[in-house]
Order: C-alpha cells, then structure tokens, then sequence
C-alpha cells in the first residue's frame, strides 16, 4: 500500500525507539546537574514524585493520541478535536523543539568533542582544577564547540531523512544496553573512591528545607524533559505503534528504564564530586569535569573515556532524531513539503538557533535576558514553560474532551486494564495533573506564593 504509514517493526522496536528518545543528555548531563544546583536528595524526591503522578499518566496520553489519531502532534489534535483551539498544543510543541535541539545540540557537541579528547588521552595527568578549567576554556572557544555542534545536527538529519524504522529502530537496540553496562561500572568504580559515602549522602538523603519553588519547577520541567513528554514527540512516536502494542505497558517500561539511568547516572557521579572536591553546583560542565577525574582513577580508564562518550553522543543522536521528527513530521503533513526538504530546511533552522546558543558561552555571554544567558534562556523557556504547559493541555485533553470511554478503547486494544486503574488514571489526568502543574508552575515563575 502507497499510502500506508510508516509502523514500528516489533514491540521491542517501539519500546527501543521511545526509550532511546528518553534516554539521553537529560538523564546523564542534565539530571546530575540540576540535581546539584538544587541541593541533592530532596529535589531527586520530588523529582521522583512527579514523574509516577505526572509524567507516566501523560505519557500514556501521548501514546493514545497519537495511535488514535495517526498523525504528528499537530495534526493529531486537529483531527482528534477539529475546527479547535486545542492544534495549538501541537504548534506549542512544534517551538519547543526548536528550542530544545537548538542547546541539546551544543551538548552533544561537548560530548563528541570529549570522545576526541578521551582518545588523545587528553585527560591524564590532570588535576580536578586543570580539568575544570579545560572544559570552560573549551566552551567559551568560538570555534570548536560550534563545530562539532554541526556535526551532531548533520548526523541528526541524515538519519532522519533515512526515516523512521531504518533510521531509529535499528541503532537503539544494540548500543543503549552497552551505555548502561559502562554506566554502571562507572558507578562501581565511583562508590569505591575514598570519600564517596559523602556523595550518596548528598543524593539520597534529602533535606527539604533546602527546597526552593524554582527547584520544585525544575523537577516538574525536568520530568517533562527526560521523558521526552510535553511537546508531541510520543504523540508523533505514537503514530507509528502498531494496534497491538500494549501502550500502557510500553509507557511504565520506558519510564521505568529513563528514571533508573539517571540514578545511576548520579551514583556515577555525587560521589566523584564529592571524593574529588568538586563543587556540587557547578553547573552545566558537572558531569564534563567530574567524569574524566573519575576515568583517571580505573583500570582500562582509557578505553572506559572513548565508549562513555561515544555512548553518550549516540544516546543524545536517539534523542535529538526523535526531536527533529516532532518538527519534520509537521512540516511534511501539515505544510505539504516533501520529507527531505523538510528535513533540511529545520535542520539548518535550529543549527542557526544552536551557533548562537554555543556562542552565548563565549563571545556572547554579556548579553542577557532575565539574566540567563541565550543557550540558558532556550533551555529554561521550553523546559520550565513549554513542556509543563504542554503537558497540562495533553492531560486536559484526555481527561476532559477525548474522554473515559474512548480512553479504555484505545488502552484495551493492546491488551485488558482495569476498571481501579481506569478510574485512577482518569483521576490523574483530569484533575491531580492539571492542578499540580498550574500551582507548581505558577510558584516557580513568582506569581503564587506558597
Ligand atoms: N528526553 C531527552 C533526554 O532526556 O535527553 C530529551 C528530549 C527528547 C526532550 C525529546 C524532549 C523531547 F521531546
């Protein structure tokens, strides 16, 4: 059949394609991080706490959208709800994208630029200053980081362009396994430091007083993020699973897996930064300056460095395809351009949009907005604003205009749910999720004090 769509090969395909769009820089860079510039333990709790009463139920939604309806994020809700506000999600979505692989780019440029390095053994004989200060002379440089960003996005298109079950199917199935099997020697050999007892202290024993409402909004924002949820990509992601697949299984798979890897990425990492006198909120370079010092002190640290950062590069590149698709697939069915063309023209857009993020670290990082800087902005607007808002229309929309009964159909074609989960789904949807993310959002952006 001509016009038949495209269909993820095998259930294991589609959990493969979601959990790679999952897992990437935002569980092994971002969460770390974050993790320590809000103080540890106590925002990994609410962290925790959002993504089982947030993100799993709208993540089902996403997949039930985007089976039902067949079509990418903005095309579903259009054909879901037409003559409706609610396509507008899909365009909220569609910007968002933008933003996101605009500075996930940059980092996945960091990361290549790390493999080279590993592989010129650039990260023996340092000490943690010298390796601190390597990292922040590397991203200020106006040229370097640019260019493996181009890289990362011409790599991101072409495999785009190859399409959906060639391009990402094939490619997650093998190397994610290995990324978790270094992670977790990693995580071994970091336990093992002296001094480490410190760092599984700072992440796993909270203090909540140290909680702020723009750290609860972070967690929120962050949910969203590593569970590639809020912008439409498993809505897109969604079009393509077969009637048969078991959403609701899928959906606590590929929860489960992201949330695990990024435990062990902390465990990876707190104790490092304790052991090695790093500071806990350091920032974005955390898991760039800890981790060498951590490669220095293993047997076959050498070879660890190159996979590590190989393994990364390749788990932002299932990432960011599932990023871009969010974008191609809408200029392709809604604005009529052919696959390729689309694919083209939005990888150069957001490459644009990423040579200024790389660059607002250097030359122009004098120019700010509400004092963040650009590559900061981009990641703040779409993670702090767009995906929770995302997010509180997805949930909406399922709660209240697709509704119960249509709900269970789409759920039960892959497999019987019952009517407690049923209820306690819909609960979550159409009342505990829209609420939570209107008071969290609007504490952590001032306007509601708690
Ligand atoms: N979930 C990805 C990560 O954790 O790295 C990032 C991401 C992918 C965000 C897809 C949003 C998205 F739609």
């Amino acid at each position: 059949m001509k016009n038949k769509r495209a269909e993820f090969s095998s259930t294991f395909g589609v959990i493969a394609a979601a959990a790679g769009s999952a897992v990437g820089l935002g569980n092994i860079w971002k969460f770390p991080y974050i993790t320590g510039v809000y103080g540890g333990a106590a925002f990994l709790f609410v962290y925790l706490g959002f993504i089982l009463a947030i993100g799993l139920p709208v993540m089902l939604s996403e997949f039930i959208i985007g089976r039902k309806s067949r079509k990418n994020a903005f095309g579903a809700f259009k054909k879901l709800a037409p003559k409706s506000l609610w396509q507008f999600v899909g365009i909220l979505g569609v910007g968002a994208a933008f933003m996101i692989l605009a500075f996930y780019g940059v980092v996945a440029g960091w990361s290549i630029e790390y493999m080279f390095s590993a592989a010129m053994d650039g990260f023996s004989d340092k000490s943690p200053d010298q390796l601190g200060s390597m990292f922040g002379t590397f991203i200020e440089s106006p040229l370097k980081p640019v260019f493996f960003q181009l890289i990362f996005m011409v790599l991101t298109g072409a495999i785009v362009i190859v399409g959906i079950k060639d391009g990402i199917e094939k490619n997650v199935k093998i190397l994610m396994p290995i990324l978790v099997v270094i992670i977790i020697v990693l995580d071994i050999r970091a336990i093992t430091l002296p001094g480490a007892k410190e760092g599984l202290k700072f992440l796993f024993h909270p203090d909540f007083s140290k909680l702020t409402g723009e750290g609860v909004l972070s967690a929120l924002g962050h949910a969203f993020f590593s569970l590639s949820l809020g912008m439409g990509t498993l809505i897109t992601y969604g079009s393509y699973i077969d009637n048969k697949n078991n959403l609701l299984r899928t959906a606590v798979q590929v929860t489960t897996a992201d949330t695990m890897i990024a435990i062990l990425a902390g465990v990876a990492i707190f104790p490092a930064v304790f052991a090695f006198g790093i500071e806990p909120s350091s920032g974005p370079g955390l898991v760039f300056i800890t981790l060498p010092n951590v490669f220095q002190q293993m047997p076959g640290g050498y070879i660890f460095s190159i996979l590590f950062f190989l393994l990364l590069t390749v788990a932002a590149l299932t990432s960011s395809i599932s990023i871009l698709e969010v974008v191609v697939a809408y200029f392709h069915e809604e604005l009529k351009m052919k696959r390729k063309v689309a694919t083209v023209f939005a990888t150069i857009l957001i490459a644009l949009l990423g040579i200024i993020c790389s660059l607002s670290m250097g030359i122009f990082k004098d120019y700010l907005f509400f004092d963040l800087n650009f590559f900061d902005l981009m990641d703040w607007i779409s993670a702090n604003l767009l995906l929770p808002l995302g997010g509180l229309f997805i949930s909406l929309f399922i709660g209240w205009k697709f509704g119960r009964k249509k709900v269970r159909a789409e759920i039960e074609k892959g497999g019987s749910i019952s009517e407690l989960f049923l209820s306690t789904f819909m609960f979550l949807v159409k009342i505990v999720a829209p609420i939570a993310i209107a008071i969290v959002f609007l504490s952590g952006i001032g306007l509601l004090k708690i």
